[in-house]
Formats: structure tokens, sequence, C-alpha cells
């Protein structure tokens, strides 16, 4: 799929997919460097003036789900690549570049892994997911979230890890060897550990940050790949940021020699004033919170948000308002216009080149 900016600027018609459109009126050029956004193919091919504005905004793309389990693996001894590749074919086209997001994750496994019945099956299974899937992007992603939310919601001790398949048969063991069939498959690419719910000041988040720390300092102390912590920053903006707590965190992972990305950035306003200005304003100051928190020790070369609009969000369908009014959890409204929170993301990265 090409969706091209000369297209564009010149109001010729640009194709995406199969469909021929109109090319829609162009804005001014508004790419930071280092800002991206989570997309779907499906939403890409419907709605083109959404894939326009992707192209305007973002000089980098994740999928949503094209490269998760359910479907890259349909069947057992079957990996599909297809999506993915039309999403990383969108991305170079409009000169972006696409992170991996994810190999290993407790949720949304298909079927058939539930075959598996031994340590030994498990490793095969895993690792040959890791190098064939890794292998077919290798060199062309800048990163891959390798192992995604290993934490489980009701931690209690920096100890606690989330069951899942892999830990049932393995044990946790198979955080490293994740990384491990990770690295050999792709040296280039930027291995990340990513977790959510570590951004707030109550309990049991602080207990959360503790956690996320001493995995990844367990790694590091094994000599397992690990370079980066991607925060995913879904912040409820009922729920205040830590700002001293993710601060220090964040400096000490630094000072572990961890880069750190924001890789999911949304804020979910179930719970706040209906007025929208109002809304708005929460949103954009909270977000504002957490990105001054973790840019204290050093800047954020990665900053995804989960979506570009308000007009597809997965906010809207698991966290609807009381009040029926539409959430507004992302960088622009529904109508594809920048709001509060897109001029705070602005102050946190710089115009791309
Ligand atoms: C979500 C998608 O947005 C939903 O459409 C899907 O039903 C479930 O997954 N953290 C993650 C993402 O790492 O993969 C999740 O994406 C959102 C939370």
């Amino acid at each position: 799929m090409l969706i091209s900016r000369r297209a564009f600027t010149s109001g010729a018609a640009a194709v995406v997919g199969s469909a021929a459109m109109a090319a829609p009126s162009v804005a001014p050029r508004r790419r930071r460097a280092g800002y991206g956004a989570a997309v779907t193919w499906f939403d890409l091919q419907r709605d083109v003036e959404f894939a326009a504005s992707v192209v305007e905004h973002c000089t980098q793309i994740v999928p949503v789900y094209e490269l998760k389990w359910g479907t890259l693996r349909p069947r057992r001894d079957v990996f599909d690549f297809d999506l993915g590749d039309k999403l990383l074919g969108f991305a170079t086209e409009n000169q972006m570049t696409m992170r991996g997001h994810n190999l290993v994750w407790y949720y949304g496994l298909p079927e058939w892994t539930k075959e598996i019945s031994s340590a030994v099956e498990a490793e095969r299974e895993l690792v040959k997911h890791i190098d064939a899937v890794v292998s077919h992007y290798r060199g062309r992603l800048t990163s891959w979230d390798v192992v995604n939310e290993p934490i489980p919601d009701d931690v209690a001790r920096p100890s606690d890890r989330r069951e899942c398949l892999w830990s049932r048969f393995l044990g946790q063991r198979y955080i490293e060897i994740a990384y491990r069939a990770a690295a050999a498959a792709d040296p280039q690419a930027r291995l990340v550990l990513n977790e959510y719910d570590v951004e707030f000041a109550d309990n049991p988040f602080p207990i959360k940050r503790a956690a996320l720390k001493q995995l990844a300092f367990g790694l590091l102390d094994a000599g397992a790949p690990l370079h980066v912590i991607g925060l995913q920053c879904h912040l409820n903006g009922g729920e205040p940021i830590d700002i001293e707590g993710l601060s220090r965190f964040v400096e000490e992972l630094r000072l572990a020699g961890l880069d750190v990305y924001v890789t999911e950035l949304d804020v979910n306003d179930q719970g706040l004033p209906a007025p929208m200005d109002e809304r708005d304003a929460i949103v954009a100051r909270h977000a504002n919170d957490a990105l001054s928190a973790i840019t204290a020790s050093g800047p954020l070369d990665n900053l995804l948000t989960w979506g570009l609009s308000d007009r597809h969000s997965w906010i809207s369908q698991m966290f609807p308002r009381h009040d029926g009014l539409p959430n507004r959890p992302l960088p622009l409204d529904a109508d594809l216009r920048p709001k509060a929170l897109m001029s705070t993301l602005d102050r946190f990265t710089h115009a791309a080149a």
C-alpha cells in the first residue's frame, strides 16, 4: 500500500491497497522524530483519511494485532505474515519505520497452543516462533517487544511474576530464553521489555515498578540481550502520576544502561468530567506529568500512542463513558484534528528532519 506524501501535496490520487482514493487536503508537515502510533491494517484500508493522518503525523508505526500470535499462527504449522507485511509495506512506502509487537504475551494465544504438554515442547515452540518471526523481519523492524506484561496486576512483592503458558512449563526462564532467541534471529533489533501500570502513585503500582526493575536487572545480570524498557503508559485520567517515583525509576533504568521508550500512551477519560475542553486539558496534563517524569533523566527517542485518533481506539470499547459521551484518549479527535494532547506530545519530541 502506498500513501505518497507527494500525492497529497500535489492533490493527485493516492492508492491505499486496492482502493483508489481522492487525496485529502494537506496540513503543513507535522511529523515529529520518534513519534508514532499503533495502527491496524483494517483501519488504514477502510479509512483513507485516517491513513493520511498517520502519514502526516508519524515517523513510525506499530501493529495493534498483526504480529500477535493469534494473527501469525492460525494453525500450529502455519506462519501467516500477510498483514504484518502489508503494514511494513505501508510504513516503508511512506518513509516510516515499524516496531514489532509482540513475541511473548500471556494473552491471546491461539487455541492450538493448549496442545503443548511438556517443557521440551514448550521451549521448542517458543523458540521456533521467535526465530521464524524475528528472522522474517530481520533488519526491517527497529525494535521488538519481546516479552509483554510479565508482572501480574495484583503484584504484592517484587518477585511476583505473571503465570502464563510458558511459565507453567518452563518457569520464569522462558523470559531469558525469549530474549536470547530474538537476539540470535536479529542482532540489530532493539529488544524491549514492555509493561503497564508502573506510572501511578497508589499501591500496587510502586510494587509493580520494583518488580519490573528486579526482572530487568536480573536479565542484565544474566547477560541476556535486553536493551529497552517499554512503558506502555495506558494512563488513567483519575489516577495520579507518581512524578517523583517514576522519575527515579526511569533514572535507575538508564543508569543500568537501559533505554526507555513510551510504547502505548493513551489516557482513559472514563471518569473525567464531561465538558470537552476541560477533559482534554486534564488528559494533556496527565500525559505531561508522565512524560516530564520519564524525560527528567534523559530524552525520549520513541514515543508512541496506542492509536492516533479518537475515531479508532480500544478505549471506547474497553472503557466506555457512563454518560454515553465518546471517549477522547488520543492526540487527534474523531475528526482528525489535533487536541491539547498533541501539543503536549510535541513538547517531548522534535520536528523530523
Ligand atoms: C489491545 C488491542 O488494542 C485490542 O484491540 C485487543 O483486543 C487487545 O489488545 N497492552 C498491549 C496491547 O500490549 O497489545 C493491547 O492491545 C493493549 C494493552
